[in-house]
């Protein structure tokens, strides 16, 4: 059961004891959001340098972000078939990140269309969308610049999500939200202040992060909101849906079957290879590592969903993260 004790904070009864959760008033998180997309807003068709070639010999992502470093595979690789792994491996992200931001545009625009049109939230969510409208095009346009094509997910996944974005059930969708931006945030920061990767992956990159961090205020402070709202019940079952549906639209999308084909792997084999791989295991875990303590913090690891995440992959075994 969930206890409001005023307006500001809300304790969450969990398994492992009362987590009290600070909640921000919806109206002034989101003109200061606002305030701040104002100052960090960025047009890639002007801040994005399309026309410079390729630099030879670089990445297109850190090496250690790919998902077969540190195995037999990559060791058999020369290096010029792992420059291309990571350039199929950053355009698959890139191909995950928009259809992402598309589920999440209609997530925004559904919760736009419920909120009082002179509000703040309701500037917010679309100032948002118009973010993501942005990013979207500048994923596709990298990934044609690097003369590569775009991927959709299986027919069962892209059919699934297209459904789902004409019902609204915020919890699970500010949830999911989190998930995907916390993940894409983490491999992104990385690759951006890396000299080793080519210029055009870096500053893609560096504009994404920096737009990115208020999306994930504004998912953040949303879900504390919803939690506080829900039920205990409720809370579990939509963590586990979660969990459940989430962890396995990562794992199977986040790299397509013809990266690995693209540089002479057998694809069924280089996924066995990735999903095996220690290496691969703990890159998993680091980039989700905020997502996982932040549903520490509302509740959303309690009950089942823990031991989804934890034999999915994305939490530690003996892991409690950090709150
Ligand atoms: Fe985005
Ligand atoms: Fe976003």
């Amino acid at each position: 059961m969930t206890t409001l004790i005023d307006a500001g904070t809300a304790v969450i009864k969990c398994e492992d004891g009362n987590h009290t959760l600070a909640l921000t008033d919806r109206e002034l998180t989101a003109e200061r959001l606002i305030k701040t997309s104002r100052k960090h807003s960025f047009d890639p068709d002007v801040d994005v340098d399309w026309d410079a070639p390729p630099v030879p010999g670089l990445y297109y992502g850190p090496p250690e972000a790919s998902s077969l470093y540190e195995t037999e595979l990559w060791d058999g690789l020369t290096e010029d078939q792992r420059i291309e792994l990571t350039r199929q491996e950053v355009s698959s992200l890139a191909s995950f990140g928009i259809w992402s931001e598309l589920a999440l545009m209609q997530i925004l625009v559904q919760h736009a269309y419920r909120v009082r049109y002179d509000s703040n939230d309701f500037a917010y969510a679309l100032t948002e969308t118009a973010d993501e409208c942005r990013h979207s095009m500048m994923f596709g346009r990298m990934v044609r610049t690097f003369g590569l094509t775009t991927h959709r997910p299986r027919a069962l996944e892209y059919n699934a999500i297209k459904a789902l974005g004409s019902f609204h059930d915020p919890m699970l969708m500010f949830a999911a939200t989190l998930v995907i931006e916390e993940f894409t945030d983490a491999m992104q920061r990385a690759a951006f202040p890396d000299e080793r990767v080519q210029p055009l992956v870096r500053q893609v990159s560096r504009i994404h992060v920096i737009e990115e961090a208020r999306h994930i205020k504004y998912a953040r402070e949303e879900l504390k909101r919803q939690v506080a709202k829900s039920s205990a019940t409720r809370r579990k079952l939509t963590a586990a849906r979660l969990a459940w549906g989430m962890s396995g639209i990562v794992t199977r999308n986040l790299v397509h079957p013809s990266a690995y084909a693209a540089v002479g792997l057998d694809p069924g084999l280089a996924r066995r290879t990735a999903a095996s791989s220690p290496h691969r295991q703990a890159t998993l875990q680091w980039a989700s590592r905020k997502s996982m303590a932040a549903f520490e913090e509302v509740g959303f690891l309690d009950g089942r969903a823990r031991k989804i995440w934890q034999k999915s992959g994305f939490l530690a075994q003996d892991a409690s993260p950090s709150r």
